[in-house]
């Protein structure tokens, strides 16, 4: 375990099991120099306490680049999420961090995790207090639902596009993943003028040069979930192909270390806004520097479900239903000022877009915990 630990942290690693239900789970409150720990509770049969402690680490610095009054932290539960007992192993959990939570800590969603998962870990502990991302019918705001993630991400492709001198309404658009957030953010990119060309999901690559028609397949998704791009009609392609498409826009929304440098060395994309976190590697980022295709980093370009969880969290207080319209400007605002700063230092030095932002984000922390304690980090 003290292989995780650096000078930013983590400050607290809290296992927990529970002998009748088989949970397991963790809590990693990496960094708190900046306000409490705040980051999502992840559900997955294989969640590494690693895995767990590189998510809390990505929270401290997306906190930092929103400035948003947060610390990084991250919660997961070794669970089978699609397990009937898994209401169980919820409550089991929730029970085995009574002291952690809502003090230190407070329950988000992340893969694996519902709204109505959120319900249940909010009945547990008794108090409104205990997790965001609970159903608007229990006064929270539902922010998977509402695509905010995905419709920031597309944000940070047209403030990135407009820095860039690429023109969205003529740009073609590649979406890998077409989950909660690359659906949003393919539908927002359609809006905003963009030809989405190309479409993914774990089961199949949909192609059309001329352009997809985002809503019937927004429409395909809700009937038949990731089955939408074999219910579109047209042939499907191989997974990982549509990285090599031509287009301008590149938005990896499914999973993590999709680019390496091999394939960062062979996408026509002048412009890669990581809507998944982690989806390149260093060595990518390097090529892509190289090639002169701009980034948007993942802790940058997907933020959008952090702000919406930041006005969830004081909602926990108040009677007041939460309104989503200033969420999404709070959003759009952000996430863009944020790329386009990011960008600006990038183009303009030798660094990649990922070091740039990390070094913006370090330096907030590294300011709040100097005020803190007098030293330096
Ligand atoms: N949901 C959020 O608010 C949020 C916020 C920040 C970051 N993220 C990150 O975004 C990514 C996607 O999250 P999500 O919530 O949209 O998940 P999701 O489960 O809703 O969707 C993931 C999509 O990716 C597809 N997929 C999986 N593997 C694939 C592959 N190899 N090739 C093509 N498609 C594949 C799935 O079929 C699905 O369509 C994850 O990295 C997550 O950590 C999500």
């Amino acid at each position: 375990m003290f292989e995780l630990m650096d000078e930013w942290g983590p400050e607290k690693v809290v296992c927990v099991s529970d002998r009748r239900t088989g949970m397991q789970g963790v809590l990693v409150i990496d960094n708190t120099a900046r306000g409490m720990g705040k980051g999502g509770t992840r559900m997955a049969p294989d969640v590494t306490v690693q895995e767990v402690a590189r998510l809390a680490r990505t929270m401290t610095w997306k906190w930092a680049a929103l400035n948003l009054f947060f610390g990084g932290a991250q919660a997961g539960i070794r669970y089978d999420p699609a397990s009937a007992s898994k209401p169980d192993a919820l409550r089991a959990f929730a029970r085995a961090l009574s002291n952690e939570v809502p003090a230190e800590y407070v329950f988000g969603l992340d893969m694996g995790l519902t709204e109505q998962d959120a319900a249940i870990l909010l009945d547990e502990t008794r108090t409104r207090s205990a997790a965001v991302g609970t159903p608007e019918a229990l006064g929270g705001l539902a922010y998977d639902r509402l695509g905010v993630t995905g419709f920031g991400v597309a944000e940070a492709a047209d403030a990135a596009a407009e820095a860039l001198g690429i023109t969205l309404r003529d740009a073609r658009v590649v979406v890998q993943g077409f989950g909660a957030v690359g659906a949003h953010a393919a539908r927002r990119l359609a809006d905003l003028g963009a030809t989405v060309v190309a479409v993914s999901s774990a089961r199949g690559v949909l192609h059309e040069p001329d352009g997809l028609d985002v809503d019937r397949l927004l429409r395909l998704r809700d009937e038949h979930g990731d089955d939408c791009v074999l219910a579109y009609g047209t042939s499907v392609g191989a997974l990982g192909s549509e990285l090599l498409l031509p287009c301008e826009v590149l938005i990896p929304a499914a999973t993590q270390d999709v680019i390496d440098a091999d394939v960062a060395g062979r996408i026509s994309a002048r412009l890669v806004v990581e809507g998944a976190n982690m989806p390149t590697d260093a060595a990518a980022q390097e090529v892509l520097r190289a090639r002169g295709v701009a980034v948007v980093p993942d802790f940058i370009a997907n933020g959008g479900g952090a702000v919406a969880a930041g006005f969830a969290m004081d909602a926990r207080h108040s009677p007041f239903p939460v309104q989503p319209e200033p969420v999404f400007e709070a959003v759009s605002r952000s996430i863009r000022a944020n790329t386009a700063e990011i960008l600006g230092r990038t183009l303009a030095g030798t660094r990649t877009s990922h070091a740039v932002a990390r070094e913006l984000a370090q330096e907030r922390v590294r300011q709040a915990t100097k005020l803190r304690t007098g030293l330096l980090v």
